[in-house]
């Protein structure tokens, strides 16, 4: 039980490693938190500072979502054991005690948390993601595709005991979202290809 604790504290804390801040102010010198969508995510990084610097924020975030996962499975394969250290991976990023309590849109590291959990349905979601994003050229569409095909991918392929924390997923990741569906719905929403998004 104390090592099932200490490890969820473990897992909130490496969430919490804002890596798109630390990624953009050591390469462009440029905090993500006060320009282009104001997101310390890696779409916001390759905005401000250019691709390779987001695709690093990219697997950084991925990693810090997948690891304590994968490490908990040497703890327990309890599923709601395991639902909840992702949980606190996510909660890190979303409300990380590096940055007073806020943080990013969790996309990376949802992905993260998900490769140890349901590799096949992530990887479905994230081509289905991927084709959005190709098609419409927004990220943020494509995101939201992302926690939406989840639940149905975990569905059909027999993950039923991560259903739970893919619908979790999906409200929180709408609710980080909220200001790009908001742009969205207005037709205000920028581009990938754009460098900035419009002052908000
Ligand atoms: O993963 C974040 C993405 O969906 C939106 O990023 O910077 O355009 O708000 P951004």
């Amino acid at each position: 039980m104390l090592a099932k604790l200490l490890w969820l504290g473990i897992a909130y804390i490496m969430g919490s490693i804002p890596f798109g801040l630390v990624i953009a102010k050591a390469t462009c010198g440029i905090d993500p938190r006060l320009d282009g969508s104001k997101n310390v995510g890696a779409t916001n990084v390759a905005r401000l500072c250019g691709f390779k610097f987001g695709v690093a924020t990219l697997i950084c975030d991925l990693l810090k979502g997948a690891i304590p996962v994968a490490i908990a499975f040497t703890i327990s394969h309890n599923w709601l054991f395991l639902s909840l250290v992702a949980l606190a991976a996510l909660m890190g990023h979303v409300r990380s005690c590096f940055l007073d309590f806020k943080g990013g849109k969790a996309v990376a590291t949802t992905v993260g948390v998900f490769i140890p959990l349901a590799f096949y349905p992530m990887l479905f979601s994230c081509i289905a993601s991927a084709f959005v994003i190709w098609r419409s050229g927004y990220v943020s569409l494509g995101s939201l595709t992302l926690v939406v095909t989840l639940p149905i991918f975990l569905f059909l392929s027999g993950h039923w005991s991560f259903i739970p924390l893919a619908l979790v997923v999906l409200a929180l990741v709408f609710w980080t979202h909220r200001e790009n569906i908001g742009r969205l719905s207005r037709g205000e929403e920028k581009s990938w290809l754009k460098k900035k998004h419009e002052e908000q």
